[in-house]
């Protein structure tokens, strides 16, 4: 039975899903993969019971390996997703999917080919606030979502291969589409390189959707304060979901302004609802652990993953959008996003 399972890579973000492996998967978890052998070493110290390697064969060859996550530079991650997907794996890919919205549709139809799961990592959609969000948002309650902004700030993680909206930026992609819920039809990017010549240390931009819907996200890793904030403005109430709020990590508002009848003047009047606020009460879950749970409960069923291929693909081909659109000058730029 192919139920053991492997890590490849053990980086930055590597440690925090070994932890979950091992915690989820237990005697399952055979293998972790890295090419660095500083790594690898610290790895082994950490698992001794996993077999660390620097060769990514002997995962492709071991049939009883069927899921296989992946936490690789974005830049493997076409390579690697293909070859893993080809030797018969289940393969959860960290954020972004790929580098190219050809390269991401490409892995997601080689998964559908082959009758693998494919999902994505983006962890935000595992988080309880986000979940409840949308929960509270579809209900109705804050009546139709007219705009949505996000900061997504601190000073590093400094990266010299992507740029911060490529680091950092698919979560809040992948927020505004989990919320809105229909595909982004522009993005239009303003950003600036100051500390390196070749990729942006921060970008300001805003994705257009259906019906004039806007979503606004400010991104950096060049700033004093550390800001992990969404905002979503309804017709009828507002809320705000500030990830280091530990307390209150989701307040929803009742405010708004209300259009009353035109004055003699014919000039529209308005009446500003200033009213109460709650915080509604959340699931205390660790999102990546969630999101490991689901991969491997989906690895196990062959179910389809709530952060699937082609939520994948919708993500990078808003990143793909924001790059040309930094390149002409913050023109609006179509997002090619197949259905
Ligand atoms: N979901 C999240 O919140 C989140 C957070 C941080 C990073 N990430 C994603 O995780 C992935 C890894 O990011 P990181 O910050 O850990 O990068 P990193 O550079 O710190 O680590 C990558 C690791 O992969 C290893 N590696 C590189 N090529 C390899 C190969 N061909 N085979 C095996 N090992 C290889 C490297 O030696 C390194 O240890 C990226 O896709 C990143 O976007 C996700």
């Amino acid at each position: 039975m192919a139920d053991a399972v492997a890590l490849v890579g053990f980086g930055y973000w590597g440690p925090n899903l070994a932890r979950n492996l091992q915690h989820l998967a237990g005697p399952r978890w055979r293998y972790l993969v890295d090419t660095s052998a500083e790594r690898r070493g610290r790895a082994a110290a950490h698992y001794p019971q996993v077999t660390v390697t620097d060769d990514l064969d002997r995962v492709l060859a071991d049939d009883e390996v069927g899921a296989v996550v992946l936490a690789t530079p974005a830049a493997t991650h076409a390579a690697l997703g293909t070859a893993l997907l080809d030797a018969g794996k289940h393969v959860l890919v960290e954020k972004p999917l790929a580098l190219s919205t050809a390269d991401a549709l490409a892995l997601t139809r080689r998964a559908e080919e082959r009758g693998r799961v494919l999902m994505v990592g983006h962890t935000f959609e595992y988080v309880p606030a986000v979940r409840k969000m949308k929960e509270i948002i579809d209900k109705g309650d804050i009546g139709d979502v007219l705009y949505l902004h996000s900061q997504r700030l601190n000073l590093g993680r400094i990266q010299s291969d992507i740029n911060a909206f490529w680091s950092i930026g698919p979560h809040d992609v992948s927020i505004a589409n989990f919320i809105v819920g229909r595909p982004p039809e522009w993005a239009a990017a303003r950003g600036a390189r100051y500390l390196h010549e070749s990729v942006e240390d921060v970008a300001f931009v805003t994705v257009g959707y259906p019906g004039g819907v806007l979503a606004h996200m400010h991104v950096s890793w060049l700033d004093p304060s550390k800001t992990r904030r969404t905002t979503v403005v309804g017709s009828r109430q507002m809320i705000v979901y500030d990830d280091l709020d530990a307390d209150a990590r989701l307040k929803v508002f009742d405010k708004g302004a209300d259009r009353l009848d035109a004055d003699s003047y014919h000039a529209w009047q308005y009446r500003l609802r200033d009213g109460a606020m709650y915080v509604p009460r959340l699931e205390m879950t660790e999102p990546l652990a969630e999101e490991v749970r689901h991969f491997l409960e989906c690895a196990r069923t062959g179910d389809r993953p709530r952060t699937d291929g082609w939520n994948g693909v919708a993500v990078v081909a808003v990143l793909e959008a924001v790059d040309a659109s930094l390149r002409q000058g913050g023109v609006e730029v179509p997002v090619e996003a197949p259905a």
